[in-house]
Order: C-alpha cells, then structure tokens, then sequence
C-alpha cells in the first residue's frame, strides 16, 4: 500500500509529495512540529500537544495557520489515508514560503502545513521489550531547546553517531556533566531508594508528552518523582534507567558506554511504568479494561 502525505491542503502520494523551495522549514529550519501516538486510530494526549504545538509556534511568532479542529480533522484523514491503526502521525507547521532573507514579515507569509502517519509497534506489555544500549555525548544543541523546531541537526549528528557505534539512542550531557535529555528523548534514572530522578523542563530540555504523562502515572503508582539534575556517574551507578519519547515509549537503558546498567536487564521500576503507560494509551484509546491486546493493522 502506498503512503499518503497531507501537504498545503492536498493529499498525494508520499513519494510525489512536494513543498517549495524557498519554504523557510526547508532553508532555515523555521517550522515546528510534532509527533503524536496513535493507538487503536486514536490520537494520545492530543490536547498536551496542541499545548506544545501552540507554544512552540508562538516563542517563534509563527502563527497558527488553522483552528485545532481542523487540524485534528487532516491528522485523522491521514491515519486513515495509511490505515494506521497503531502507529505516530507527524505535523509540522513552517513560517511558509518567501524569497531567501532572514528577516521575516509574517503578513505576507502563509504558514505551511504537512502531515504523515507510519505504523509502529507498539508492544503489549513490558515482557515483550529488551533494553537498549545509550553513548553519551556533549549537548552542542541551541539554549532554546524547549521549543520543538524543526532545527534538530545536533541531534540528528548525536543519534548518528550512537548508530553508528551500535548504540540505540545519544545521552547528551551539558558542561558540568549533568544529562540533560537524549538526542530524541527524556533520560531518567532510578535511585537506590526507588525514586523516579529527572531533569527539571525549565533546564534545558524539551517538555516531552510521554514524560509529562509517566509523571502521573508514577505518581498514581506511588513512585516518587524528583526532578533535579543527575550526573553520567550517577546514571551508571543507578538502579535502572530508562528513556521516554512518543515513539519509543518507555524503553530500559541496559548499558551507557561500556557501564551495564543494574542488572543488564529491563527493571521492575521501568516495566510498571510502560505497563502502566500501556494501560493508559489503550484505555484512552477506547479499551475500557485498558488491557486488551493490541492488534497490529
Ligand atoms: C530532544 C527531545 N526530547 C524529548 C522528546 C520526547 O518528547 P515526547 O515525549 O513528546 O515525544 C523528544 C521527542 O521527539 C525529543 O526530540
């Protein structure tokens, strides 16, 4: 089945879809974007990334180029379009399209829309997942990383890099040698009390979906959550560590560098919250026991 793209109010076949030249997402990173779960053809949390997405489109003063409504409307065409049944939907908005210059005038820009969808596993419960192994690099990204720009070249090199040394995913760290987040992902450890350690979002990471929503269910859970910095050290030495992201959800982190990490194994504290994380999606998505298997279309 060929895939099917939404760009600028049409939708084509993914291979022909085009967007212009002097679009400025394409000259000068000026776009932002999003990427959403689908379970079950059911967007999750939705309305906390139409929150981000209206955050990051203001602190860039782009403005929103429709209603939510109507957005909502393309991204569930376009699930449907590619028979997603489980799956990520992206959406990206840029400043539109001008003659190359770097200043702006957004009245006489339209902002430009495209939207995808690809399927994903999504697994059925923590028993079906390994850990993965993380580098650490150093954090060579931009200070305003709390936006969700389309200007990800720094990650991009990062997670290049942790592929090409076998590694599933970057940690970056900032000069002190704190971790501030992953390459394409929220880092997390566990303490040898139990407690769930993540960095603060007002301290140069992005606002993550997965970590906000893993922040209410640990909660729900009774795990305590502190946000705080925490060192490469002390995420070698933890309990567990795990990582969060729309498309990886809650995955374990069994090595960093050449350090196994507890037991090498995903631990008890990461496989309650994918669990958990898992009820929730499928319950939102319209299970009502939150635990029906999820069947792959
Ligand atoms: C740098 C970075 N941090 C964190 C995340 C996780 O965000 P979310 O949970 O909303 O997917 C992402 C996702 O793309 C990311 O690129």
């Amino acid at each position: 089945m060929s895939r099917i793209a939404y760009v600028n109010g049409r939708y084509s076949a993914h291979s022909r879809a085009s967007v212009h030249i002097d679009d400025r997402a394409h000259t000068f990173a000026d776009g932002v974007y999003e990427v959403i779960l689908v379970v079950n053809r059911h967007m999750i949390d939705l309305e906390d990334h139409f929150r981000r997405l209206d955050r990051s489109l203001c602190e860039l003063d782009i403005p929103r180029p429709m209603t939510g409504r109507v957005l909502t409307h393309i991204m569930n065409r376009t699930i449907h379009l590619n028979r997603v049944v489980d799956g990520i939907v992206y959406l990206q908005i840029s400043r539109g399209a001008a003659p190359r210059n770097h200043v702006f005038d957004n009245a006489s820009l339209t902002p430009g829309v495209v939207c995808t969808a690809r399927r994903l596993d999504v697994p059925a419960t923590s028993r079906d997942v390994s850990g993965v192994e993380v580098i650490t690099l150093p954090d060579t990204r931009w200070t305003r990383v709390d936006i969700k720009s389309v200007s990800l070249l720094p990650n991009v090199l990062a997670r290049t890099r942790a592929a090409g040394r076998g590694a599933y995913e970057a940690w970056l760290v900032d000069g002190e040698g704190f971790v501030t987040e992953c390459a394409a992902s929220n880092a997390w450890i566990v303490d040898s009390s139990g407690r769930l350690v993540t960095r603060p979002v007002a301290d140069g990471i992005l606002r993550g979906i997965t970590r906000e929503r893993l922040m209410t269910l640990a909660r729900e859970l009774s795990i305590e959550v502190v946000e705080r910095p925490f060192s490469v050290a002390e995420a070698k030495q933890a309990r567990e560590a795990f990582l969060t992201s729309t498309t990886s959800l809650v995955k374990a982190v069994s090595r960093i560098d050449e350090t196994v990490v507890g037991n090498g194994h995903p631990g008890h504290v990461t496989c309650r919250l994918l669990d958990a994380y898992l009820d929730f999606a499928r319950h939102q998505a319209g299970f009502p026991d939150g635990h029906s298997r999820v069947v792959l279309g």
